[in-house]
């Protein structure tokens, strides 16, 4: 039995969508969240400089207040660049995306063509790819960057026919490509997952990957007996979500994606460190 949260982080609200898979699966389970928001996107940065930044958030999350019993990275740039660095680092485990990503979408194609939508450093680090073709080295992978879907969901739009004309433009490289697999290989595609489904046709299977890797975490939780020992833990109130960005944007965005409210706090990032921001 362990009482501490789970940490997620992410470049923004995209780990939200690890999260909400979180709060259904694992409800019992505390949440404690960093979104970099004033430093998203992560997409077009360097390897060493996402780097810097998760291992910098995964050091705040593990050493603030209670700590975490485990990091989720609910972003795909950040483990493609970080994922054995926090491992060696954090004195917890630590869970990625990609890999689940990879392994849902095995389990789902039927044909062997495998679309994955994501950041640029997430395509350029060839993590799916790699990942998908050790899985099954007959499969054929469509993989495109579609960072305007990044910025789209941070925006906050809410007009569905504005954001399914950003999403078709986007996803127009993958027309004719046969996949019937579509990897969100970037936690914050599934935001835009109706808008996604409408343009690829609904005989394309969506692989969620952050939400795929709550399997992984509630597996951990189990081998090492650290679920949450006091149940039902009914008090999500006392969830714990940081962002570097707008409190009140993420906030909005955040309880209308978790259907719950959600208060945010503000963290300042300087060089090296993260410090909260206390009555902000
Ligand atoms: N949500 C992130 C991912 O899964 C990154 C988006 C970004 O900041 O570019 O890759």
């Amino acid at each position: 039995m362990d009482n501490r949260a789970i940490g997620y982080m992410d470049s923004g609200v995209g780990g939200l969508t690890a999260v909400k898979q979180a709060l259904y699966q694992l409800p019992n389970e505390q949440v404690k969240y960093v979104g970099d928001t004033l430093r998203m996107p992560y997409g077009p940065r360097r390897t060493e400089e996402v780097a810097k930044f998760s291992l910098q958030i995964g050091h705040y999350l593990n050493e603030t207040a209670d700590g975490i019993k485990l990091l989720v990275i609910a972003c795909n740039t950040a483990t493609a660049a970080a994922l054995p660095l926090l491992q060696e680092h954090l004195p917890i485990p630590v869970v990625g995306v990609i890999q689940p990503g990879v392994e849902a979408a095995l389990n789902a194609t039927d044909n062997n063509v495998v679309g994955v939508i994501a950041t640029q450093g997430t395509v350029d680090s060839n993590a799916y790819y790699n990942g998908l073709m050790a899985g099954n080295p007959g499969i054929d992978v469509h993989q495109l960057a579609t960072p305007d879907l990044v910025t789209l969901v941070e925006s906050n739009e809410q007009d569905h026919d504005k954001k399914l004309a950003i999403v078709r433009e986007q996803l127009a490289g993958l027309a004719g490509s046969g996949i019937d697999t579509l990897i969100l290989g970037c936690t914050h595609f599934p935001l835009l997952m109706d808008e996604i489904q409408e343009v690829v046709g609904d005989e394309v299977t969506l692989v969620n990957a952050g939400a795929e890797a709550i399997n992984l975490v509630e597996q951990i939780l189990d081998d090492s007996d650290a679920r949450h020992g006091i149940y039902p833990m009914s008090n999500h109130e006392v969830d714990q979500y940081y962002t570097t960005g707008s409190v009140d944007t993420f906030g909005e965005i955040a309880t209308r994606w978790l259907d719950i409210p959600v208060s945010v706090k503000h963290l300042k990032t300087d060089a090296n460190d993260l410090t909260l921001i206390e009555g902000e």
